[in-house]
């Protein structure tokens, strides 16, 4: 019988300390040790893999051959063409977003196929309930309420199914650890189990997993490393919508973009989201901007709002949702510093509407004119939008796939985009103008 030890694990990065530690050497984090007691595991003793060969490379089939083709073209998108066979998929996200709601209606269009849905948070009667509220039966659809690993692997040997569902790796437990469900320790042990059982029996497993609320997933970030496709689905509770995005893929691009939309029956594939994300509204106001940004390899116009006041405070305010705070502060001193705008004395609040989390650095530009126009209380044209990289020198800088923006803005009946005078080659357009600037001044003087 091997020995049982206790370790310390850093709850964040999974780094391990025989002593506790204040601090994690590794990812920074203070106060993240919690002790968990290890028992070395045979190996084979929950494995089904036999020992590995050589092979010839021309006889190891593709990936590509191999794929479940999901009816749900979004998520079909994001998995970049369908479902791999032997491979490991976490879907990760806030509690609440949807998580459960779109791997049990993958499951439930995927007629053909045996399913194993695992389910360790909800009893069997809710997602019956939530089945019937999506509408949906399923011939060869097999629920099982239950935890501890062991017994599931046995479950599944004598079951085979065609796919696993396993909602969520939280609260997975192997007999072989000694700390409790959602540890470090468990997480990367049951998460290693499932990866070997995805690999040796050629079966898909999708495994669901929460996100904390600074946007990590749970748990160690070994997770991401174990698995070979990371799916985030984001999104405002408070809003409809929601974002399936790929971090992670080696069977595809890892920067797919899946929108949904969440109904009363289930979510809804939403196929052409780039104007959803505009506001609707009669007149125009100062201090708002529509950004013309690419989410992966989606266009998506999306509006930017901006209050700038004089601040009643000695440390002015700023305030940002949807964007990184630390990209506002850079934006704002580039704006102080080289275009000579004092906002320094002003609170700052910033907003993408519909409660999107953008990424793309081209939303530069419409941040910087959202903010001008609302500093100097001049709007701007509904008709205009925006798509540029801002530098530090206050430059602004060429961004990806310019054409595919222009075109979609065209489509959606803007009429002017201003974009990085270092985009060149750009073909012109014949419904939309393209104005080049080089400096966020130049910016100012063409606008206002
Ligand atoms: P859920 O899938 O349980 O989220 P997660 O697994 O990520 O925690 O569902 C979240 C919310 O979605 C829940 O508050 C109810 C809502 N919902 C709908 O609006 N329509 C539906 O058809 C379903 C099934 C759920
Ligand atoms: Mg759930």
């Amino acid at each position: 019988m091997a020995k049982t030890r206790v370790a310390f694990f850093c709850q964040h990065c999974g780094y391990e300390s025989p002593k506790w530690l204040g601090k994690c050497p590794s990812c920074g984090q203070w106060n993240s040790f919690a002790e968990e007691i290890v028992t070395p595991i045979a190996r084979n003793s929950t494995s089904t893999r036999k020992s590995a060969s050589p092979v010839s490379l021309e006889l190891v089939r593709t990936a590509e051959e191999d794929r479940i083709p999901i009816p749900d073209e979004e998520l079909n998108r994001a998995l970049g063409g369908g479902l791999v066979r032997g491979s490991l998929v976490l879907l990760a996200g806030e509690p609440g977003i949807g998580k459960s709601t779109l791997l049990l209606q993958t499951a439930l269009q995927l007629q053909h196929l045996q399913i194993l849905y695992i389910t360790g948070e909800e009893s069997e009667q809710q997602i019956r309930m939530r089945a019937d509220r999506i509408g949906l039966t399923h011939p060869a659809f097999y629920l099982l309420a239950e935890t501890d690993m062991q017994a599931i692997l046995k479950i599944l040997h004598q079951l085979k199914p065609d796919l696993v569902f396993v909602d969520s790796i939280q609260t997975m437990t192997s007999s072989m650890l000694g700390s409790p469900a959602g540890s470090v320790g468990q997480i990367r042990e049951c998460a290693a189990i499932w990866q070997e059982f995805a690999k040796s029996s050629h079966t898909p497993v999708v495994l669901v997993g929460h996100i904390t609320k600074d946007g990590l997933i749970a748990g160690p970030k070994v997770l991401e490393h174990i698995v070979d496709t990371v799916l985030q689905f984001e999104g405002d509770r408070q809003y409809v919508y929601r974002l399936l995005r790929t971090v992670k893929n080696r069977f595809g691009a890892s920067f797919e973009l899946g929108v949904y939309e969440m109904a009363e029956r289930g979510l809804r594939p939403v196929s052409q989201p780039s104007a959803l994300f505009l506001h609707q509204k009669e007149e125009v106001f100062s201090g708002s901007a529509v950004a013309a940004t690419l989410e992966g390899i989606r266009p998506l116009l999306v509006e930017v709002q901006a209050l700038v006041t004089p601040s009643l405070y000695g440390t002015p305010q700023r305030t940002v949702s949807g964007l990184d705070l630390r990209r506002l502060q850079l934006l704002l001193a580039v704006l102080e510093k080289r275009g000579g705008f004092h906002l320094h004395k002003q609170d700052v609040f910033l907003n993408i509407v519909g409660g999107l989390h953008i990424e793309d650095p081209a939303l530069d530009l419409a941040v910087v004119a959202a903010l001008l126009s609302s500093f100097e209380d001049l709007s701007i044209s509904p008709s205009t939008c925006f798509a540029g990289e801002i530098g530090l020198s206050g430059e602004i800088r060429a961004i990806s796939r310019p054409a595919q923006r222009i075109a979609e803005a065209a489509r959606l009946g803007f009429r002017r985009i201003y974009l990085s005078r270092y985009n060149q080659d750009i073909p012109p357009h014949p419904e939309i103008e393209v104005i080049p600037v080089g400096r966020v001044e130049e910016l100012y003087q063409q606008l206002f």
